[in-house]
């Protein structure tokens, strides 16, 4: 009997430790959640693919991010990769669209960290204001 009792509160503190740290992994693109140089190759990649349809203003100072505020960031990327280019949607490798976002992120004024974004992170990194300027205009 006492063993049993044992044995479920170890099973009850190890079920309270996993969903914990699930939770802590839960971020913000307000956190630094790409680097300056993700951004940067994001922006070569849009000029690459994006300019001639967009320019970079539509997407910059929140006027376009506001929308996706209570999201994640994988939801952005999975919808950028399954609508554009426009004429080839899914045509770049999901890390370019990756980047392409971080220099979007950019373009919101929002922080830059030391680590770059990947995608088994991009789920619990939720998109939320304020936003900026970028500055690269
Ligand atoms: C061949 C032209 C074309 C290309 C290339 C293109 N787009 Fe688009 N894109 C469009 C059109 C048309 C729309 C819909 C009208 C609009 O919002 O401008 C659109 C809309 C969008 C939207 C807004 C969608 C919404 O409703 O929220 C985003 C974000 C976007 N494009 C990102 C990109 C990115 C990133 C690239 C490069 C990987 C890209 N587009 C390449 C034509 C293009």
């Amino acid at each position: 009997m006492k063993k049993t009792m044992i044995l479920m509160a170890a099973a009850v503190a190890l079920a309270i430790a996993i969903s914990s740290s699930a939770q802590d992994e839960a971020t913000s693109v307000q956190a630094g959640v790409y680097s300056q140089e993700q951004a940067e190759r994001g922006e070569q990649l849009f000029s690459e693919a994006c300019r001639v349809c967009h320019q970079p203003e539509e997407f910059a100072n929140g006027g376009y991010m506001e929308g996706w505020n209570g999201m994640s960031l994988n939801d952005l990327v999975e919808f950028i990769r399954s609508t554009m280019p426009e004429d080839n949607p899914g045509r770049l490798k999901r890390q370019e669209y990756i980047d392409i976002v971080a220099f979007l992120l950019k373009q919101n004024g929002l922080p830059t960290g030391e680590k770059e974004m990947v995608r088994q992170e991009l789920k619990n990194i939720q998109i939320e204001g304020p936003y900026g300027g970028s500055g690269e205009q």
